[in-house]
Formats: structure tokens, C-alpha cells, sequence
């Protein structure tokens, strides 16, 4: 750990709100990035690991290992999303083709190999189906312990799913991985805890993510602190344009365009994002102690995260669910840490 940042290891299905979350990542100083792993979701494996890589490389980090896992959920078919995060998974943005490629290790044994390298150091933020992590914690089923901590964006714990009635993207792409992963995670679980049973998975669901909505507003803000104008052009002569500001721009119009359709309001719920930033300040968020489970026979219900708010089930608590987020003070962070970086990137002195 340097300089009091948080080590942390990232995965994703980058999808446009990844993306802005890998871009928080590089901008933020109390982040000490360790590796990026990347499975299929939003959209393919491949679509993943190749944005991954070119957003990584738009902040100036072609230095961070980024690894990929499964191709497909553990089970299940996999169910891309292209009407959300656009065809190739970046909205309207265009990247240039990456300068590297992946990792020759797989994300499964990345993970445990960073977690075993540096035991209860490293926070693994996971941002899309958990396929990898459940994957490498059936290969090792210390990691709870060998890992500081695990925050997930995912799950609806109280609202309402985003892709059936009762489920949320990230555990419907994969619901047998979120079970894998919370059994693993349970005090009561498979591994007898001598020590003490793992700290609690911070679990942020829709319930507080969809309160993370970046508005055009925003936008123009962060072009204010870049130094150019929302969509990323230089403004009059002397001015510079900005890439990563364009990229920001052009992702999410294709991401507002969504919004408008199906949530009524033209903007974006950037939830990973806001999961990233919860696990460098945990103070963002208020949690609760509940147990939590996950559907997988129902014929309706298949991927709804259960949440035992009352007790029924007498089971120990296994997750912090968050229940509020202090969402003013992330997106003042947003605005200010990713328009300095585009501002660094673009030369623009502040
Ligand atoms: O439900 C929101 C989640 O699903 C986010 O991680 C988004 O990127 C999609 O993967
Ligand atoms: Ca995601």
C-alpha cells in the first residue's frame, strides 16, 4: 500500500459504465490499481478484454495487467446486452485498437494468485457477473480470507430488477456464480473459519445505484474542469481537445439514448462507477448486516438476490448491503478526479 491508497483489483464487463469506473480508477490517488480481470457480460469476452485494454491505455495506464476468464457463465447461456452498452460495448465511442494484449494468465488465477501474494491487502471490486470470482474461489476456498475485502455492484435488494422483474444484470448473466460467490463468503459456508469468518462482501445493488444518475449537466462540468467543451473539442484557438472527455461524451450518448427509452429520464444510472468509488471510501455508503441468498430454481424469480431483512431464516448475516449513498459528494469526486485526468492527459494546465 502506498502513500495510504487502497490496493485494488477490478473486474468488469466493460460496458460503458465499467469503463467510466476503470477511468475513476486511474484518476483517483487513493487507488493503487493491481490488476484488471474481465469477463463476458455487457457484451463478448473478447469486446470486454479489448475495451478494457484501449480505456486503460486512453488514461495513460497500459502499464496495468488486465486478464481474462470465462467466455461464457458457469451454467447458464450467455446473454449479451448490445441495446444497452452499444455493439462493440462502448456506445458511440470509437478506440483506437489496443497496443497490448491480455495476460497469458487466466482472471480465475489471477485473483488467487494476487490475493495469496499479498494476503488481506487487496480489495476486489467486481463490476459484472461474478463468473471469474466464483470461478477462483472454488479453485481456492481461503480467498475470503486471503482478500481484504469484496465489493460487488450487484443485485436489488429492495428495487426493482433491471432485466427481469426481480433480477439485476450482473447476477442474471450468471446467477449459479452469485451463489457460488455468497455461499463462499458465508460464516456458515463450506470453509470451517478458525480465524474468524471472512469480513462481509459490500454488496451495492439498484437500490443505490440508480441514485448515481449522471445528468448532461455533469457532463459540462467536467469538460468545464478539462478545459474544453462537453463533447471533448478544444475551445477557441488556443484550446486543446480532449480524448478522454470525447470518449466520456460519446459513450454515454449512446447510454442517455437508453435511459430516455426505458427509464425516462435523459441521463445514466452509472452504477459501477459508484461501486468503485464505495470501495476506495466505504464512507460513500451506509450498510446493513443481512443475509442474503439467490434464486436459481424459480421459474420467475431465477437471479433474484433475496435479502433476509427480518430474520426468517436464522442464518448469519453474510453481506453488507448498502442501503444509502451519499451521491452528491461521488459525483463531485467524478467530475473533479476523471476532468483533471482528461485535463493532465490533454496537456490543459488547472
Ligand atoms: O445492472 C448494472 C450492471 O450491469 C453494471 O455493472 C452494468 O455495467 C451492467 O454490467
Ligand atoms: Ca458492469
Amino acid at each position: 500500500m502506498t502513500n495510504g491508497s487502497t490496493p485494488i483489483l477490478i473486474d468488469c464487463d466493460t460496458g460503458i459504465d465499467d469503463a467510466l469506473a476503470l477511468l475513476y480508477a486511474c484518476a483517483s490517488p487513493d487507488a493503487d490499481i493491481r490488476a484488471v480481470t474481465c469477463e463476458a457480460g455487457n457484451v463478448t469476452a473478447a469486446d470486454v478484454a479489448r475495451n478494457t485494454l484501449a480505456v486503460l491505455e486512453l488514461a495513460g495506464r497500459s502499464d496495468v495487467d488486465v486478464a481474462v476468464g470465462r467466455t461464457v457463465p458457469l451454467l447458464q447461456p450467455l446473454v449479451t446486452t448490445p441495446e444497452t452498452h452499444g455493439p462493440q460495448g462502448i456506445g458511440d465511442a470509437v478506440l483506437p485498437p489496443p497496443g497490448r494484449s491480455v495476460s497469458s494468465r487466466h482472471a480465475a488465477d489471477l485473483i488467487i494468485e494476487e490475493a495469496a501474494a499479498h494476503p488481506g491487502e487487496l480489495t476486489l471490486v467486481t463490476l459484472g457477473p461474478m463468473t471469474d470470482l466464483a470461478l477462483a474461489v472454488l479453485r481456492e476456498p481461503r480467498l475470503p480470507v486471503l482478500l481484504r475485502r469484496l465489493v460487488v455492484m450487484g443485485g436489488a435488494y429492495g428495487a426493482a430488477g433491471n432485466t427481469t422483474p426481480v433480477s439485476e444484470w450482473n447476477v442474471a448473466v450468471d446467477p449459479d456464480a452469485m451463489a457460488v460467490v455468497l455461499r463462499a463468503w458465508s460464516p456458515d459456508g463450506p470453509v470451517d473459519w478458525t480465524a474468524g469468518p471472512p469480513p462481509r462482501p459490500l454488496l451495492l445493488g439498484l437500490d443505490v445505484t440508480e441514485g448515481a444518475r449522471y445528468l448532461p449537466t455533469h457532463q459540462e462540468r467536467l469538460a468545464h474542469v478539462a478545459g474544453c467543451r462537453a463533447d471533448g473539442s478544444a475551445i477557441g484557438r488556443d484550446g486543446v481537445d480532449s480524448p478522454i472527455v470525447r470518449f466520456v461524451h460519446d459513450a454515454l450518448a449512446f447510454y442517455f439514448r437508453f435511459h430516455e427509452r426505458f427509464d425516462g429520464f435523459r441521463g445514466a444510472f452509472i452504477h459501477d462507477p459508484l461501486a468503485l468509488a464505495a470501495a476506495l471510501d466505504p464512507g460513500l455508503v451506509t450498510t446493513r448486516a443481512v443475509t442474503v441468498d439467490v434464486e436459481l430454481g424459480g421459474a420467475l424469480s431465477r437471479g433474484q438476490t433475496v435479502a433476509d431483512w427480518r430474520g426468517h431464516w436464522g442464518r448469519p448475516p453474510n453481506a453488507d448491503v448498502a442501503v444509502t449513498a451519499d451521491v452528491a459528494t461521488f459525483l463531485d469526486r467524478f467530475i473533479e478526479r476523471v476532468g483533471g485526468l482528461a485535463a493532465e492527459r490533454s496537456g490543459v494546465a488547472r
